[in-house]
């Protein structure tokens, strides 16, 4: 049916909207309302046509009774879902038993007086109010019609009820919002830049900000002191659940400030965010761990605390075993380190056990060894190599008691704590161990400055290359540069990073010790960052920062699974936007223009 083509709309004429969707209520009944918004869903009972109207606010019954208008009754027979629609009416109490108590407006309905169709619509490609859902491939080249649903823009709304909240803390603390240039130079923080051909310097380029980093720098160099902005940053990158091409920052900077500060300032600002816009107070203060804990303890630097189940060490135990691979792991100067599932010797089958030995070997460990406890007696492939001292030794060590089961991993000191890390949060997710209401911090701090890229075959920055080392391991930078700790801390929040800053070097002769110490010549260092040694040698304050992850930190406190929920036109894992068809490609003049030449994928370049 082409409605559209048949059928006359009405205009809007005069027409004043006196309620949103979610508004009426029993206080309301005997008042005339005007409502606009979309049909949801209709029911045409042959006598009375029920339409659940839509706005963002939520939905409202209306009801058009032959009694009350036959005319517009009869004109009611033909909306369908999604057409746009103007009601004049009376709020009504629903009749006894019809009462919707899921919905805030479940109590009353509207009877209609006068109707107007704003619009029509084609039938749409999934249905808007969710009932069917549709691939998220559809979803996302109709976005706005997902967009639609009252749910998904309560996670808008709250993200920028979140923004509101941020910006007014930072303006009372006495930050400015400044922006920076998108059009500028690479700012190294990790991924691959994207790049925006001139088409004034031909075969010149400008890079997309990975952050404000350099500028935010130079911002305090000019005396600015404190400087913020919630800023899109553009990375090209491997995408994931957390992760988007373009995302945005609460990006932060502050002069004459030592990490106390700076961590200070997030820890008031997420207890104010907590408090204000989900009512939860957080635990303050933030813990702290180091990177080297975190990793021994849990396995990696971003644990998630909601839950226990830590890593152990007992290399000491296992090394007086008969067992080789746990020996030959010690001797070689590796550990033996295992988890305790409390209560779950009996949670896994030996196919089970199979699938968990799948996720460490994905860790890159060999194996993974298994001991299920019961009231202190094993029963594992390990118990003959285990004397009965060690057997309770090990127990002890763990805390095993009664049906639990033990997880061990027997590797480089490394190996096994990845490994265990994954182990841990697989085994938790599996066993539900994790309690979705927390929200668990954490500070990691005193991480390594630089880690040895093995595909380059040289030192790499942790963070991003103006760090600034700990003073008292300056003298290590040239003798062993893997041991220099960085003034550097990311916050982490339920497993998740949702932030990470640090204290910058302020001196030239450290700026340039440190990219001398990453295989940066000088002339590099000059070419692509002599505008900011430049500005180090004209009085730059002590400094430093922080950035959030906005779009984590939003997905987190909405309880969503993927940060596209809470982006507006998100782009697919492949960094495509199924809506616009972008990227796409692009005429060969404007190519010319920009002085560009395609190649084939595989003519030789
Ligand atoms: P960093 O690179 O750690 O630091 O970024 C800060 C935070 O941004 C979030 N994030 C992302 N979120 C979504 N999609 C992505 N692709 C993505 N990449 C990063 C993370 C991360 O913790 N200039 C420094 C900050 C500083 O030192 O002040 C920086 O950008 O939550
Ligand atoms: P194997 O001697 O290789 O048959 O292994 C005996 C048991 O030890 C099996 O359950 C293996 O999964 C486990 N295992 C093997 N290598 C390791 C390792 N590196 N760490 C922990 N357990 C291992």
């Amino acid at each position: 049916m082409n409605e559209q083509g048949s059928m006359n709309v009405d205009s809007l004429g005069t027409w004043w909207r006196t309620h949103n969707c979610g508004a009426l209520r029993r206080e309301n009944v005997g008042q005339e309302a005007v409502l606009m918004g979309w049909v949801n869903s209709r029911r045409d009972l042959g006598s009375l046509i029920f339409i659940d109207l839509r706005d963002r606010e939520g939905i409202t019954q209306v009801v058009f009774d032959p009694q009350v208008e036959p005319n517009i009754h009869k004109r009611a027979r033909v909306l369908r879902n999604e057409w746009v629609l103007a009601v004049r009416g009376i709020v009504t109490p629903r009749l006894e038993g019809q009462e919707n108590p899921s919905m805030p407006t479940g109590e009353v309905e509207l009877k209609v007086r006068e109707l107007k169709i704003l619009n029509l619509t084609e039938p749409p490609p999934f249905q808007v109010d969710g009932a069917v859902d549709a691939s998220e491939t559809l979803r996302l080249k109709y976005r706005y019609l997902e967009l639609r649903r009252p749910q998904l823009f309560n996670n808008f709304r709250k993200r920028h009820r979140i923004a509101s909240c941020i910006r007014e803390y930072l303006d009372r603390e006495g930050f400015i919002e400044v922006e920076t240039p998108f059009l500028t130079r690479s700012t190294p923080e990790g991924a691959r830049d994207y790049l925006v051909p001139s088409r004034v310097n031909r075969g010149r380029f400008y890079a997309l900000p990975q952050s404000p980093q350099l500028f935010k720098q130079l911002l305090m160099m000019a005396g600015f002191d404190r400087y913020y902005q919630i800023v899109r940053c553009f990375r090209d990158e491997d995408l994931r659940a957390d992760r988007q091409p373009e995302f945005t920052q609460v990006d932060l900077e502050m002069a004459f400030v030592d990490e106390e500060r700076v961590m200070g300032v997030f820890e008031t600002m997420m207890e104010e965010l907590f408090e204000k816009v989900l009512d939860h107070r957080i635990d303050s203060p933030i813990p702290r761990l180091t990177f080297q804990d975190a990793m021994d303890r849990f396995g990696t630097d971003r644990p998630d605390l909601r839950f226990g189940m830590e890593i152990c060490d007992i290399s000491h135990i296992a090394a007086r075993s008969d067992f080789r691979v746990f020996q030959g792991a010690v001797d070689s100067g590796g550990r033996v380190k295992g988890i305790l599932v409390k209560g779950a010797a009996s949670a896994y089958s030996r196919k089970g056990l199979d699938e968990l030995s799948g996720v460490v070997r994905a860790a890159g460990a060999k194996g993974l060894a298994w001991i299920k406890v019961t009231d202190g007696t094993w029963q594992s492939s390990l118990t003959k190599f285990f004397s009965e001292n060690d057997r309770r030794a090990l127990n002890q060590a763990l805390g095993a008691g009664s049906e639990d089961l033990i997880l061990i991993v027997a590797d480089k000191g490394e190996t096994v704590n990845r490994a265990l890390g994954a182990l841990r949060l697989e085994v938790a997710r599996h066993l539900d161990l994790i309690p979705e209401d927390r929200y668990a911090f954490v500070w990691i701090t005193q991480f390594p400055l630089f880690e040895y890229d093995e595909t380059e075959g040289r030192l790499a920055a942790v963070h991003h290359p103006f760090t600034s080392p700990f003073e008292e391991d300056l003298n290590l930078l040239s003798e062993d540069p893997e041991k220099v700790r960085a003034r550097a801390y990311d916050l982490v929040l339920n497993g998740s990073e949702i932030g990470g800053g640090s204290i910058r070097i302020h001196r030239l002769s450290v700026q340039e010790e440190i990219f001398r110490t990453l295989g940066i010549s000088p002339e590099e260092a000059r070419s692509k960052f002599g505008f900011l040694l430049d500005a180090l040698k004209y009085g730059a304050p002590p400094h430093g920062g922080m950035a959030l992850g906005f779009d984590r930190l939003v997905a987190i406190m909405t309880g969503v699974r993927s940060i596209r929920e809470i982006i507006a036109f998100p782009k697919t894992t492949s960094a495509g936007c199924l809506l616009t068809d972008a990227p796409s490609l692009v005429d060969e003049d404007q190519l010319k223009e920009l002085g560009l030449r395609l190649y084939s994928e595989n003519s030789d370049i």
